[in-house]
């Protein structure tokens, strides 16, 4: 997209209506659940890298990750445009902007795609092309709270309400995407069928550059040391909440409001101590072991 047709789109972004729809059990934004049927018959390419994730578990960052080994850490070229304008979000219908679909459309390849949908509503043509899907996958609890504070400053999705009343709201998989418990066991289920990297955010904060290489090997893209201390540097935490190009600051205020928390809030694991109750620990705990047994997924809260 070039960049003035970029900022018409965006001085027209107004504040709209929020209401979640819901498709097959799962509740997503209603301008999403609108397209359904185009986003169902979206063509993927077989050369296509799609980023999935649950919301709030690092997205943004394996975006400037992927794209700057893609670049091989050219970082002047890695700011050519917002992370949301290099990497289409499929699911997003946010007139009077192109829905993900169209952006995608419109992209020469190599893509590179994103998508929160829980694995079975993923459009079919990822399956019948083969892609090569990057998941990433962060502890519920910081999600909690990470996505808390999101509701909060995107005005496109619900207001929370309190902490306590989000706790329950989250842990019913009453929000949008759906559960984070499905949503983390059915992708790591198809890792058997399908070509799936499965990265954690915890190993990322433990060790980037481990991380940034088992991605470039799954890519299929051979990175230098130099070039690997380039990625590392500009995708560090330090780096990214300054570059307007990943911290979302290139969004009206209409759209998100950083006066009421920052996109790139905290990047840290076990910020949720700061925010659950003893007690609510103890309901999230019994819930996550009835959940997650058997599964064969285990998460870091901390390290
Ligand atoms: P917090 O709200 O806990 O700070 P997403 O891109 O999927 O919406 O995820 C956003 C979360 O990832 C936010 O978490 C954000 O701060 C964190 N994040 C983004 N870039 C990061 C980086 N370079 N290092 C660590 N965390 C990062």
């Amino acid at each position: 997209m070039d960049p003035q047709q970029l900022h018409k789109y965006l001085d027209q972004m107004k504040v709209v209506e929020v209401k979640l729809g819901h498709v097959d059990g799962i509740p997503l934004i209603q301008t999403t659940c609108d397209m359904w049927d185009k986003f169902q018959n979206f063509q993927a390419r077989e050369d296509d890298l799609l980023i999935a994730t649950y919301p709030k578990a690092g997205t943004t960052w394996m975006q400037e990750i992927v794209d700057l080994i893609m670049l091989q850490g050219d970082v002047e070229k890695s700011m050519r445009a917002p992370g949301y304008v290099k990497v289409p979000f499929l699911d997003l219908n946010p007139k009077p902007m192109p829905s993900g679909v169209d952006a995608a459309n419109a992209m020469p390849s190599p893509r590179v795609l994103k998508t929160h949908m829980p694995i079975k509503l993923v459009p079919p043509s990822f399956w019948e092309k083969n892609c090569k899907v990057i998941y990433v996958a962060r502890n519920a609890k910081d999600i909690m709270v990470s996505y808390f504070y999101f509701q909060k400053l995107n005005l496109r999705l619900p207001d929370p309400g309190t902490w306590n009343e989000y706790f329950s709201t989250f842990l019913a998989g009453d929000v949008a995407w759906g559960s984070w418990f499905d949503h983390v066991i059915d992708w790591w289920k198809a890792k058997e069928e399908h070509r799936i990297l499965y990265v954690f955010y915890e190993d990322i904060i433990e060790d980037p550059k481990r991380e940034i290489r088992k991605i470039a090997k799954f890519m299929e893209q051979e990175v230098s040391d130099e070039v690997l201390e380039t990625i590392h540097h500009h995708t560090s935490f330090e780096v990214m909440k300054d570059n307007p190009m990943a911290n979302f600051t290139t969004l009206p205020p209409e759209v998100f409001d950083q006066s009421i928390s920052k996109f790139m809030r905290k990047g840290k694991v076990g910020d949720w101590k700061n925010h659950f109750l003893v007690s609510q620990n103890i309901v999230f705990d019994e819930e996550y072991r009835k959940r997650m047994e058997g599964s064969g997924l285990t998460f870091r809260e901390e390290l």
